[in-house]
């Protein structure tokens, strides 16, 4: 079944549910073109967390009194949200972590330690945001493993022909993948990788910080082993993401922190940790936050995840339409709305990223630029920086208008 995009009735009506939308920036109507960094918040959400402070507020999983049951309650229930969220087969698999980066760091300092050593292999991509990339460096550089790097095309469609040879160089115990570049929108084929990963017996950590928010994500259907995501870029509040992993592999692990929650009796000389998934969660945890990404999840189901996925894509179509009308200016990544998300980079002649984000921003328009935490990718690609533009389900045809408009007094300025 094919989900129409949203409406422009629709897009009104969400639209007047972010109060930050509202805001001018140098006398015109803030463009927010960055949702890729972190998403812009719903009435909704806010309320949500107000309301938790204002009522229920106390510790989680200690106070017998009523305040303390109805905050463990919230606390919980945004844990029912998310694995019902990513189709998880049990909420004992869903762990709350600070975001998608401590997630990642949970896997490899847990998993990657206990199962990872000299002979064995750990398969990156050099699509990689840092948070998917430096903790399985690090994990090499502990164990003794080897780590390789899944290379690209000049569009950045992720290049499989060097797996039979990596196959070949050890044992293969970890693929660390994400779902979505979120320097170039590209999608790589995350169903080949699990496929092959799978064969040989390793497992598949996919970082899904840039789909989870923007499209149905089902841990069942993509058959991955870990999969995390940032509550921030998801309409929910920072300090607050979430790991998924399969029981049968957290069941194992040794815990990542140590202290509060996750244990289930101390004594001096010796700690029993507590069952899935406090084991993994020490300390007073992120539970505002939480009731926060519930009510940001709730959310995203009311609009529904396909129209949101929808709008993207031909948001994304039109963006990449009207850029090919500023002269100069360069895609980079693949040229088509048909296999990426709503991440657009470019680079627009000689003109440095900054002063073009820098000038945009006198148009209030909202774009990130630089290396978008993949120095590596950007450097893969003979590059310094980009711009990149981002979308979401507010965005609107006339914000990328203005964002063309805005390019084009770059050009101006720039006497490019
Ligand atoms: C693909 C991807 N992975 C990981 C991260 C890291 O997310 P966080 O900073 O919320 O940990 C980001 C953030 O931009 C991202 O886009």
């Amino acid at each position: 079944m094919t989900v129409s995009p949203l409406t422009p009735t629709d897009l009104a009506r969400i639209r007047a549910d972010f109060p930050i939308l509202a805001r001018k920036l140098h006398g015109q109507p803030l463009a927010y073109l960055d949702s890729a960094s972190t998403s812009q918040k719903p009435q909704q959400m806010l309320d949500a967390m107000t309301s938790f402070y204002s009522t229920s507020n106390a510790n989680v999983h200690r106070g017998v009194y009523t305040l303390g049951v109805e905050s463990t309650d919230a606390f919980e229930a945004a844990r029912d949200a998310v694995a019902a969220l990513l189709n998880a087969p049990s909420r004992r698999e869903v762990i709350f972590t600070r975001n998608t980066t401590e997630a990642l760091n949970l896997v490899a300092k847990t998993y990657g330690v206990q199962n990872c050593g000299p002979g064995d292999v750990i398969v990156s991509t050099v699509l990689e945001h840092h948070a998917n990339l430096v903790p399985w460096q690090v994990l090499a550089e502990q164990t003794g493993a080897t780590l390789r790097f899944l290379d690209i095309d000049d569009e950045g469609n992720l290049q499989l022909d060097a797996l039979d040879a990596i196959a070949r160089e050890g044992n293969v115990k970890l693929v660390a993948v994400t779902h979505q570049s979120n320097t170039l929108g590209v999608r790589p084929p995350v169903a080949e990788l699990v496929a092959w990963a799978h064969a040989l017996g390793a497992v598949v950590v996919l970082d899904a910080a840039q789909t989870v928010p923007n499209r149905p994500v089902d841990v069942q259907a993509l058959d991955v082993d870990f999969l995390a995501f940032s509550g921030h870029k998801t309409l929910g509040p920072t300090g607050i993401g979430a790991l998924w992993g399969r029981e049968s592999l957290l069941a194992d692990l040794q815990p990542f922190l140590t202290g509060g929650e996750m244990i289930r009796s101390v004594k001096l000389e010796r700690t029993s940790w507590n069952s899935l998934p406090w084991k993994f969660e020490a300390g007073t945890p992120a539970f505002a936050e939480a009731v926060g990404l519930h009510a940001a999840i709730d959310y995203l189901h009311a609009v529904g995840l396909e129209a949101i996925d929808a709008h993207e894509h031909a948001i994304t179509d039109y963006a990449l339409g009207r850029l090919t009308e500023v002269p100069g200016l360069r895609i980079i990544g693949p040229q088509t709305a048909a296999a990426r998300g709503g991440v657009v980079s470019f680079v627009l002649d000689d003109v440095h990223p900054h002063d073009v984000a820098e000038i945009l921003d006198r148009h209030a328009v909202c774009v990130r630029a630089g290396h978008h935490c993949t120095q590596p990718l950007i450097e893969r690609l003979g590059l310094a920086a980009t711009v990149r533009a981002s979308f979401y389900l507010t965005t609107t045809e006339a914000e990328i208008d203005r964002l063309v408009d805005g390019l084009l007094d770059v050009r101006r300025v720039m006497g490019v």
